[in-house]
C-alpha cells in the first residue's frame, strides 16, 4: 500500500508549500510602525494618500480606500441606486462576494455562463439574459484577465445598463493596452491577504464618476455628510450630519500605509509572477493530460491565480484525487472556483440545477489553482512542476 501510494504520488517535498504567502518586505513593516507612532491609526492621511496614487495608477479620477473588496462593490451598487426590482447580471462563475451584494439591496443576481477558454462572463450569454429590469452588470476578470469590456460597453449602451468590474484579481491588467479599473463605470479592488497586493484585509473602488465616489465615501463612513473623518483633527468641525444610514467600510491608515508600500512594489511583484506563470505555461506544453489557461492576445492577466485544467479522460483518478495527491507531494492547492448555482443557497433559492451553466459546471470540475506568488523561489516552481508532472505520469491512462 505505502509502496503504491508512494509510486502514485511520486517525491515528496521536504517542507510544506503553501497555496499563497503575503510578500512583506522591510518597506512595508518600517510604514506600518510609522503609522504606529504617529498617533493617528484609524483613516486619515495615509487614506487619502494611498487613494490618490491608486487613482493615478489605475488611470481614473475618483479612488476611495476601503476594508474590503466586497465593501467596494456593495458601495458601487449603491452609488447607482440598485433597488429591490432590479436584475444584475453576474458570472455563474465567481466568488460568492460578486453576486451577495445584490441581495443585500434585495435584488436579482442573474447569473449567466461562462467562455470555456477565459471562464469569464459570455457575452452571448450576457444578451440573452437581458430583460427590462437588468440595471446593471457585474463583470469579473477572473484570475486576472480582463472580461471582454469592448462588446459589454456595446450592449450597455444599447440597452441602457451600467457595468461595474469586480477586479479582485485583475491588478495589474490591462485590456486592450488601457488597464482595469477605467473600463467600467465603477471598478472593485481587493486587498485580502491572498491577492496580488495586499492590506490584510481592505479594498479600493474606483471611479470617474465625482457624485458615485463622493456617495460611496460618505456610505463607507456611517453616511456622514463630507470628510467625516476630519472631525477629529485641528482643521476638522465636531459639526457633522448625517444624510443616509450608511456602513463602517473605511479603511484604516495602518492598512492604508501597508497598501502604500505594496503599490511601490506592484511592478516587482507582477513581473515575478508573469516569470513563474510562463515556467509553468512552458513546463505543462508537453503535457496532454494539462490545459495551461488561455490568455487572448489583446490582454494582459495579472496572474493573481494560475488556474490548471485537467483533461480527465486521459487520466486514472479525479480533480481531487489529484489535489490529494498534490497535497501528499507537500504542495498545497486550490478550486477557484464552486459556481455559484451548485452553493445551497443560490440552488435553492433560484431553483438552479448543475447543467444550467454547463460550462461552468464542466470548467469547474476540472480546474486546479497552483500555488503563483511573488515569494515562491525557483525551487518551489521546479517542486510544483515535479509534482504535476510526475502525479501526471503515474496516473496517465
Ligand atoms: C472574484 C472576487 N470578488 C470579490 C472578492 C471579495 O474581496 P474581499 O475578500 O476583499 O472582500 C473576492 C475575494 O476573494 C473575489 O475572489
Amino acid at each position: 500500500m505505502m509502496i503504491e501510494e508512494r509510486s502514485r504520488q511520486g517525491q515528496r517535498r521536504a517542507t510544506l508549500l503553501p497555496f499563497a504567502v503575503p510578500d512583506i518586505s522591510q518597506l512595508e513593516i518600517d510604514a506600518v510602525l510609522e503609522v504606529l507612532r504617529s498617533g493617528w491609526l484609524t483613516t486619515g492621511p495615509k487614506a487619502k494618500e494611498f487613494e490618490r496614487a491608486f487613482a493615478d495608477y489605475a488611470g481614473v479620477r475618483h479612488a476611495v480606500a476601503l476594508n474590503s473588496g466586497t465593501a467596494a462593490l456593495h458601495l458601487a451598487l449603491d452609488a447607482i441606486g440598485i433597488g429591490p426590482h432590479d436584475e444584475v447580471i453576474v458570472p455563474a462563475y465567481t466568488f460568492t462576494a460578486t453576486a451577495e451584494v445584490i441581495r443585500y439591496f434585495g435584488a436579482r443576481p442573474v447569473l449567466v455562463d461562462v467562455e470555456a477558454d477565459t471562464l469569464n462572463m459570455d457575452v452571448g450569454a450576457v444578451e440573452q439574459a437581458l430583460s427590462p429590469r437588468t440595471r446593471a452588470l457585474i463583470g469579473v476578470d477572473i484570475a486576472g484577465q480582463p472580461c471582454d469590456w469592448q462588446r459589454l460597453r456595446g450592449l450597455a449602451e444599447s440597452h441602457k445598463f451600467l457595468l461595474v468590474d469586480d477586479a479582485a484579481h485583475a491588478l495589474p491588467s490591462t485590456l486592450g493596452g488601457r488597464s482595469v479599473g477605467s473600463w467600467a463605470d465603477l471598478t472593485a479592488f481587493s486587498f485580502y491577504a491572498t491577492k496580488t497586493l495586499t492590506t490584510g484585509e481592505g479594498g479600493m473602488l474606483v471611479t470617474d464618476c465625482a457624485a458615485w465616489a463622493e456617495r460611496a465615501a460618505s456610505m463607507a463612513l456611517h453616511g456622514i455628510s463630507k470628510d467625516a473623518w476630519k472631525r477629529y483633527t485641528a482643521d476638522g468641525s465636531w459639526y457633522y450630519e448625517v444624510i443616509a444610514p450608511g456602513f463602517k467600510y473605511n479603511m484604516t491608515d495602518i492598512a492604508a500605509a501597508l497598501g502604500l508600500a505594496q503599490l511601490g512594489r506592484l511592478e516587482e511583484m507582477y513581473q515575478r509572477r508573469v516569470a513563474i506563470a510562463a515556467q509553468y505555461t512552458f513546463a505543462f506544453a508537453d503535457m496532454p493530460e494539462v490545459e495551461p489557461p488561455t490568455i487572448r492576445p489583446d490582454r494582459t492577466t495579472a496572474w493573481h491565480l494560475y488556474i490548471l485544467r485537467l483533461h480527465l479522460s486521459r487520466l486514472r483518478c479525479d480533480r481531487a484525487e489529484f489535489i490529494r495527491l498534490l497535497g501528499a507531494a507537500n504542495v498545497c492547492v486550490s478550486v477557484h472556483f464552486i459556481p455559484l448555482h451548485l452553493h445551497p443557497y443560490y440552488r435553492t433559492t433560484y431553483a438552479y440545477t448543475a447543467e444550467d451553466f454547463p460550462i461552468a459546471y464542466a470548467e469547474y470540475q476540472r480546474a486546479v489553482s497552483m500555488p503563483i506568488y511573488s515569494r515562491m523561489s525557483d525551487q518551489d516552481v521546479e517542486d510544483v512542476i515535479t509534482a504535476v508532472r510526475q502525479i501526471v505520469a503515474a496516473n496517465r491512462r
